[in-house]
């Protein structure tokens, strides 16, 4: 893995998100209300909607377009729907929030 700096914790609503661009395109980074962190692609697979102004409710992120629900840990739309989101390691290390880049890189080999 190959983890990089994206900013302080703080920077992150509780219970919101960051869109963080990097070389390798955006990622939407979540902090949930008991201050974990996940990293995903920011485009819902329904139509595409900005997941990191969707609101974040447990370890879930609701779609602001349609209400469709995400899971952060493993990206499965919940419910009826079908479809999943990209999900990358990010984790918290003295108040910093880092992701492994290697994961993005393997995305742009997909
Ligand atoms: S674009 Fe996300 S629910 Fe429709």
């Amino acid at each position: 893995m190959s983890w990089i700096d994206i900013g302080a914790l703080d920077d992150i609503p509780v219970a919101g998100a960051r869109l963080v661009k990097t070389h390798h395109g955006c990622v939407a980074v979540f902090r949930t209300a008991e201050d974990e962190v996940f990293a995903t692609s920011d485009a819902c697979p329904h139509r595409g909607g900005p997941l990191s102004e969707g609101i974040v409710h447990g370890r879930k992120v609701t779609c602001p377009l349609h209400n469709w629900v995400l899971s952060l840990e493993t990206g499965e739309a919940q419910g009826a729907d079908e479809g999943r989101i990209a999900t990358y390691p990010a984790r918290i290390e003295g108040g910093r929030v880092l992701l492994d880049v290697a994961s993005l890189c393997r995305r742009d080999a997909a």
